[in-house]
């Protein structure tokens, strides 16, 4: 049977197959770049590097046009909007595809699993990395990249400095079930909420905190609406780069050449930022004085470390206990 889905997928495809078959004079292929965040951000500095290079390499017979902010979609939607190709190239956290049925890149969530950006690569650039973005094709979607966001804070109203803190706490999660079970290991209370909602549900005291990297909590002024926060890097949070399947396959090879050349050199570039963005974000939220930042002493972090560890038993169900442990063998983290 032909659904609404499965028309509107094909109807995309003959309209894009048209396009590339026009003469040279004709309009360009249109690329809408959907994303939730802020453009002085790593991921909306690498949609924009994307647009400049995708425009230049293919001498304009490609537009890239990037909507920040989810000024298009919030999180659920716009993975939606992708399968319809009512939008072409997004790049949602990788803790958002479990309601598209690839929750085994929620593995990326599990609470301490990396050390840092160096064991990030190891799993992106490596096998792992590949087959989890194979797992989008029969999605309708193709996988391009992986692109680094960083390490993230807890923030609240209260300090959060041992398990106990967190007691009660409503606290913003991302769709993830491992996030969820993440706080609820915690003592706290996780919220799935969309992103763009957050900053007037921590004003509003709809949610008592959150988790973000420095970057996503400075640009959307959380800081400006939480008293305190805990450096603890406990999770990551980044993106996969992905494409509607249909519309990528539909394309003039040649363009597609220069798309994925435009990709490979915008990745390097949102990659090589990420970490110092960061950095940069953490300096100017401790500058601007609204926020108590706090360091884990090694007994708080050995504390938090303890409390989680269950979260890794609970959900190998959920990402596959084969998989954590060939992360854990990549990272040299299991015996
Ligand atoms: C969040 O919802 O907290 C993040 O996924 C937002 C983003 O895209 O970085």
């Amino acid at each position: 049977m032909l659904t609404r889905r499965t028309f509107a997928r094909l109807a995309g495809a003959a309209a894009l197959a048209l396009t590339v078959a026009m003469p040279a004079w004709a309009e360009p292929v249109v690329i809408k770049f959907s994303h939730v965040v802020a453009p002085d951000t790593p991921k909306g500095k690498g949609a924009d590097k994307f647009k400049e290079l995708a425009e230049k390499y293919t001498d304009g017979a490609v537009k890239v046009e990037v909507y920040p902010n989810s000024q298009l979609y919030k999180d659920k939607e716009e993975l939606e909007a992708l399968q319809l190709g009512a939008v072409q190239m997004l790049a949602p956290s990788l803790a958002k595809f479990g309601p598209l049925g690839v929750q085994q890149f929620e593995v990326f969530d599990l609470p301490f699993l990396m050390n840092g950006y160096d064991d990030l690569r190891k799993i992106t650039d490596g096998e792992i990395g590949k087959s989890l973005l194979s797992k989008l094709e029969d999605k309708g979607i193709i996988g391009l990249a992986y692109w680094d966001n960083g390490f993230k804070v807890m923030s609240a109203n209260s300090p959060l400095r041992t398990p106990d803190d967190f007691l009660g706490l409503k606290m913003r999660i991302q769709s993830s079930k491992i996030l969820e079970a993440q706080m609820q290991a915690l003592g706290a209370v996780p919220q799935v909420m969309a992103f763009s909602e957050v900053y007037q549900a921590l004003q509003t005291g709809v949610v008592d905190g959150t988790e973000n990297p420095p970057s996503n909590m400075y640009t959307q002024k959380m800081h400006e609406v939480q008293k305190h926060a805990t450096i603890s890097n406990h999770g990551y949070l980044g993106y996969a780069v992905i494409v509607n399947k249909a519309f990528w396959e539909g394309l003039d090879p040649a363009i597609r050449e220069k798309l994925s050349q435009a990709m490979a050199e915008s990745t390097d570039y949102a990659n090589s930022i990420a970490k110092q963005e960061n950095e940069a974000a953490l300096a100017a939220m401790k500058a601007a004085g609204k926020t108590e930042f706090h360091e884990l002493t090694e007994d708080e972090r050995a504390e938090w470390v303890e409390a989680l560890k269950p979260v890794y038993e609970e959900m190998s169900g959920r990402v596959g206990a084969d998989l954590i442990e060939q992360v854990g063998s990549t990272l040299g983290t299991t015996n």
